[in-house]
């Protein structure tokens, strides 16, 4: 399955910021058990990257680089052994270097404009960031009307109560947020907890049976 058949198959993204590298193999078995073996591991702290490769070897979960804003950080992403690579907006040269390595690449656009440059880059899947002060499920779906083509993961400022408004617009491939993987909770070692706050929220998206 390509990454976003996964996306589409889940339909979360855990945005998780870790603190030590050494929770990041705990982490990928706390998302399996949960019921979601995805990881976006943002590259905001100095343990992300050795996070990324620790989680790429566990091999239980789908683990992408989020925050990433420059070449260089593609190239210590993909070498890291992340599958997929997520930008809070859009840089074509990020884009052309995801490209290069082969990975997939997730940049953010809120605006027409942002999703035109995205398109000439040949990119259809695009996070839709900061998804909250961005005018939330409605400006999806009116981005989406001129955009066939495009599908969204909305992020930022997203929890279990509020996913739902988004999936529920036909663009949209998935969700993204932190809420299931608090900082806090995961700095604190709770592995059980995250497990119990993914395994809600996989159960809150479930597509009726
Ligand atoms: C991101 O990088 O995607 C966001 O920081 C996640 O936003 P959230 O913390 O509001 O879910």
């Amino acid at each position: 399955m390509n990454v976003p058949e996964v996306l589409g198959q889940h339909r979360l993204v855990p945005v998780i910021v870790l603190d030590d590298a050494a929770h990041a193999e705990p982490l990928a078995g706390a998302l399996a058990a949960g019921g979601l073996p995805i990881a976006e591991v943002t590259l905001r702290t100095p343990a992300a990257v050795d996070a990324i490769a620790r989680m790429a070897a566990h091999g239980g979960v789908l683990v992408g680089a989020g925050t990433v804003t420059t070449v260089a950080q593609v190239d210590a992403a993909v070498r890291a052994g992340a599958r997929f690579v997520v930008s809070p907006g859009f840089s074509e040269p990020v884009v052309r270097r995801c490209q290069e390595h082969g990975v997939f690449a997730l940049p953010g656009a809120t605006t027409a404009t942002e999703v035109m440059a995205a398109l000439a880059a040949d990119v259809t899947v695009l996070k839709f960031f900061p998804a909250g002060t961005s005018g939330g499920a409605a400006a999806v779906a009116a981005l989406s009307a001129p955009f066939g083509q495009v599908s969204f993961v909305p992020t930022g400022g997203i929890d279990a109560a509020s996913a739902g408004d988004y999936l529920a617009v036909p663009s949209v491939l998935a969700v993204g947020g932190s809420w299931m993987v608090p900082r806090k909770l995961v700095a604190a070692g709770d592995f059980a907890r995250v497990t119990e706050l993914v395994a809600e929220s996989v159960a809150a998206v479930a597509r009726p049976a």
